[in-house]
């Protein structure tokens, strides 16, 4: 049986990374879904029938509750509120870690000596201090995402230092902890470091502002990984500690992919430096807005030769994607140029956009990133904002002082002519006020995404 056991791990191994490589791209993404699906399978089963495993009757109950919380939760989840369920999901693999980490330590059938001893207890010491702090640290960030907890960072005075002072103290608890006689000595300084890792979690994600958020939410992804990976040496599972490593190494790629399309520093963004120091230009000074109306636009569009269309967080909310791949399927058959620009951090996930725009059916090839773009919007006779914000907001380029100073965005302002659809004169998720809605060559189509999308495609 153990032979098995090891060809299914490796099997699932092999199709997790098929599984990573297919969903970097949106042609494969859904036979990358597919491998992941059946790579999970095997895992679990495998697992269950290996000698490591027994008690069925509490494993069959734990998969029949779980798996109905987890049915019910996926049906039910609209698709804006993702990120905040991938948030508490982290969250879950943290506090597993920690719990497995426990439990472990406190296994009167473990007994060791010798530096298998020291290893184990390492293992156990490391796993739960990332396993709290991803744990609390993802709780917070599904608050901020669910909009429980404000979007503004908490500045402590000294909070530098208290964060430093917690490092210390953990490194100092563990040396206790690794080398205190018997289990009764060794829980004071597991407990004490796990509080303060919960705190330390907690303290880390309410101090980043919410521009800043993208990086949050790929780092705990990461740090989840890394805790199944401790959660793996800890249960000495080969399985979970390559699942963990693939996880904790892709979240990592990520939250330097995010910091660099934010134009951001990765410590400086943990540190909480960014996001929070500026505050907004007042609204009534930069001059009047110009509304629209929907046949007006549609006017525009039809007198236009070159058209780039960029969605936002609001074309999520509104359900506008499908509208949207309408309009732009008949203004490409009246010979105009249709093309999106992708910010990489529209909407609340990374890849929000694009996914929505696969499941309208745009043509993939013209769907293009920000970097393609930007240099073409000069040329650009109209471009479309559907319900974006902060990604096309100039106070990044022109506000040194800004929360999102620096942030790079796409520069509509510079086209012919910029159209925003969006409900009112609100801000977007960082809070920060937009000078674009006050230009001159911007006009805005106030009402709901896909009313004002539904009003303009029927002048078409
Ligand atoms: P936002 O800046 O959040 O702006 C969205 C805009 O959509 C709002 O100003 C809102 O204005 C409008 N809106 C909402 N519902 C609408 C509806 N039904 N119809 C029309 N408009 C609607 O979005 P963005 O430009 O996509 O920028 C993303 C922001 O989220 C960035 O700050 C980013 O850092 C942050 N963030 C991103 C991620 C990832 S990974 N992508 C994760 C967390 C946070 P009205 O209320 O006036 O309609």
């Amino acid at each position: 049986m153990s032979g098995m056991v090891t060809a299914s791990y490796i099997g699932a191994s092999v199709l997790f990374i098929l599984s990573l490589g297919g969903l970097s791209n949106q042609e494969t993404a859904r036979r990358g879904n597919l491998y992941g699906m059946i790579g999970m399978t095997l895992a679990v089963v495998a697992t269950i029938l290996s000698d490591q495993v027994g008690g069925y009757a509490w494993i069959a109950v734990a998969m029949l509750v779980g798996g109905a919380i987890g049915w019910s939760v996926a049906s039910k989840v609209e698709m804006t509120a993702m990120p905040q369920l991938v948030a508490i999901m982290h969250s879950f693999v943290g506090l597993a870690a920690v719990l497995v980490g426990f439990a472990n330590y406190l296994d009167p059938n473990v007994s060791m000596s010798g530096v298998e001893k020291t290893i184990h207890e390492a293992e156990i010491y490391i796993g739960v201090l990332i396993g709290a702090v991803t744990f609390t640290g993802s709780v917070i960030a599904f608050g901020k995402l669910q909009g429980v907890i404000g979007s503004k960072p908490l500045m402590l005075p000294g909070r530098h230092f208290v964060n430093a002072g917690i490092g210390i103290v953990c490194i100092w608890l563990g040396f206790v902890f690794v080398g205190a006689h018997g289990v009764n000595q060794g829980i004071v300084p597991l407990l004490i470091m796990t509080a303060l890792a919960f705190g330390f979690g907690a303290h880390m994600v309410m101090a980043i502002g919410g521009a800043d958020m993208p990086v949050v939410i790929s780092m705990l992804n990461s740090y989840s990984g890394w805790a199944a990976a401790a959660a793996g040496f800890m249960l000495s599972n080969d399985l979970l500690i390559v699942t963990g490593a693939l996880v904790g190494s892709s979240g990592a790629i990520l939250s330097y992919i995010m910091c660099r399309a934010m134009n951001r520093n990765f410590f400086a963004v943990i540190m909480g430096g960014f996001g929070g120091g500026g505050t907004a230009t007042a609204m009534a000074e930069d001059g009047e807005v110009q509304p629209v109306s929907a046949d007006d636009v549609a006017d525009m569009l039809l007198s236009s030769q070159s058209v780039v269309i960029v969605p936002g967080y609001g074309m999520a909310v509104a359900h506008a994607q499908h509208p949207v791949s309408e309009l732009t399927q008949a203004l490409r058959n009246r010979g105009i140029k249709v093309r999106f620009a992708i910010h990489p951090v529209a909407g609340r996930m990374p890849g929000h956009m694009n996914v929505l725009l696969a499941e309208a059916k745009v043509p993939y090839d013209i769907v293009l990133e920000m970097d393609e773009i930007n240099e073409d919007l000069p040329n650009t006779d109209v471009v479309l904002v559907i319900g974006a914000n902060d990604i096309v907001n100039p106070s990044a380029l022109e506000d040194p002082e800004g929360p999102i100073a620096g942030m790079p965005v796409l520069e509509v302002w510079k086209a012919h002519t910029t159209v925003v659809l969006k409900r009112s004169m609100a801000t977007g998720y960082a809070g920060v006020q937009n000078p674009l809605f006050f230009k001159d060559n911007t006009r805005m189509l106030f009402g709901d995404a896909r009313e004002s999308i539904d009003a303009v495609f029927k002048n078409i």
